[in-house]
């Protein structure tokens, strides 16, 4: 390490050249000695100028401007091989047209469901809004690696920096837009973690409408705190199921003491909307829209990597209805399609919720009572109620149709790991990043640190980019069950989820 070069403190004669001159009097002087390998600190204190901490001056953040944020989302649509299959009408067994949504969504929105553009341009009021918090910081997470002893070279997409604290206003925003734009003046919606229906609490207050919002009965019992978060965006917030909708009462009457699921709360904000003409719902993950309103993740980490010279060997997200991660890996895999790089894309659930992994390839419904159209992906069966594991944005028995059709063709793959497992990773990243994950992306965490562990045996020097999709700032009751051994795992054995599943099919109505 290199020392400090002799100094001239505050007023003294300046600073070294090309160094910042704070002989104004300043408190603080930088300099870079000449190799650029450390960072001085030098302090002007009591007893003459003395040196307060040598570090290396690595770059931590890659930043883009508010000019350089993209201004456009990607459709994957546009470039998948070949086409995902239809949605269908659960009465006809025909493809749903736009007026089968319309009592939902605007029309808008639907026709970004079904849109092949390659881009849609986003809205200059919605680019306004993200620039709340937008364009995210890149993080290269030099400590982490350190901890690990690693030669990978591990960068995270910092999402935690939004209003709510997630991903999840990135599509919020846009839907309250377009809802607000259409005339619409209530929107309802599920939460599983809360993060969600706090993004679409703190959207639709910058639209004027009104929010309603059902908890998921574990989430609203865990996090108190998000329940008041969403109070103060104005949202109203009821635990599900509740008995304030035929969805909720029916559950309530099979098993009083129901934890819920995302699959139920999804049944009772779809029941509130489809009855009334000026209210709308709105979904925060799954369906095509929303997947690509959060490809601006993706379109940033894109043009941040680029700033440092570096393409991702591995992409790695966590998936509950697979919005975060198709945000972040549809720009990429466009970029791999069009041969540019080559990452392996890897998502990770939770082992008590592995749709993906263990699930049938299925049309099912998207929730629990069976008001939505049936949609072909991956299913735990549409009444499986997840143990109540702390990441309870993962808690969804269902994953999006799109990423479900570009893992059967084979684009990603994908893992289940045990909440334990994520938790160690979480702290072990909180403890050398700083940052306090949400219980979704340990997930992603732990299997970055699995890729970068092998990396340290194998001595390769890969590139793992992740999704830090939320922080868990309102999620520390988790981490303290986590630490003081309270938590406990459960796995589901393939004869358990084959159960599941068949029961729910075996509802369905029947398809032409
Ligand atoms: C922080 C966080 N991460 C991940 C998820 C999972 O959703 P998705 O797979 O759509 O990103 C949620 C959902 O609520 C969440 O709140």
């Amino acid at each position: 390490m290199p020392t400090a070069p002799s100094n001239k403190g505050p007023g003294q004669g300046g600073a070294p050249a090309g160094q910042p001159d704070l002989s104004d009097g300043s408190d603080y002087m930088w300099s870079i000695p000449s190799d650029n390998s450390a960072v001085v600190v030098l302090r002007d204190g009591p007893g003459g100028t003395y040196v307060r901490e040598v570090t290396d001056s690595k770059q931590h953040k890659i930043s883009l401007s508010e000019d350089e944020m993209p201004t456009r989302w990607y459709n994957v649509l546009h470039d998948v091989p070949t086409p995902p299959p239809p949605v269908l009408h659960p009465g006809t067994g025909q493809p749903v047209g736009p007026d089968d949504l319309a009592p939902l969504f605007p029309m808008d929105l639907i026709l970004q469901e079904v849109a092949t553009d390659q881009f849609v341009e986003i809205p200059g009021d919605v680019l306004d809004v993200y620039r709340l918090w937008r364009p995210s910081p890149l993080y290269r997470a030099h400590r982490l690696e350190k901890a690990l002893g690693t030669p990978a070279r591990i960068y995270y997409k910092y999402e935690g920096v939004s209003p709510a604290g997630s991903h999840k206003p990135n599509t919020a925003v846009p839907q309250a837009y377009y809802n607000a734009k259409a005339g619409i003046k209530k929107l309802t919606t599920e939460t599983g973690a809360g993060q969600w229906g706090t993004a679409l609490a703190f959207a639709c207050a910058q639209y004027d409408l009104e929010c309603e919002v059902w908890q998921v009965r574990a989430s609203y019992d865990q996090k108190p705190y998000r329940k008041f978060m969403m109070e103060i965006f104005g949202a109203t917030v009821h635990p599900s199921p509740s008995d304030l909708t035929d969805a909720g009462r029916k559950i309530l009457a099979e098993s009083p003491d129901s934890t819920g699921s995302l699959g139920i709360a999804i049944s009772e904000a779809v029941e509130m909307a489809a009855g009334n003409p000026t209210v709308n719902y709105a979904l925060g993950s799954v369906l095509n829209h929303v997947l690509m309103h959060q490809t601006i993740i993706g379109e940033e980490a894109l043009l941040q990597l680029a700033k440092v010279g570096e393409k991702p060997d591995l992409l790695v997200g966590c998936t509950g209805g697979g919005s975060n991660f198709g945000g972040l890996a549809f720009p990429f895999l466009r970029e791999k399609w069009a041969g540019n790089m080559d990452p392996v894309v890897r998502a990770v659930e939770p082992s008590a919720c592995p749709s993906l992994t263990q699930g049938t390839y299925a049309y099912d419904f998207g929730d629990t009572i069976g008001m939505t159209p049936l949609m072909k992906m991956h299913t735990l069966g549409h009444d499986f109620v997840p143990d109540p594991i702390h990441a309870g944005g993962l808690r969804y028995h269902g994953m999006s149709p799109l990423l479900s059709h570009l893992y059967e063709e084979g684009h990603l793959e994908a893992i289940a790991r045990p909440q334990l497992d994520c938790f160690a990773a979480g702290v072990l990243f909180a403890r050398s990043e700083g940052i306090v994950p949400a219980p979704e992306p340990t997930h992603a965490l732990a299997a970055a640190v699995e890729e970068a562990q092998r990396c340290t045996e194998t001595g390769e020097e890969k590139v793992i980019l992740t999704a830090l999709c939320g922080h868990g700032h309102l999620d520390l009751p988790a981490y303290d069950a986590y630490l003081t051994g309270q938590m406990t795992d459960r796995d589901w054995n393939d004869s358990e989820i084959q159960t599941s599943v068949a029961r729910a099919l075996e509802k369905l109505p029947a398809l032409a």
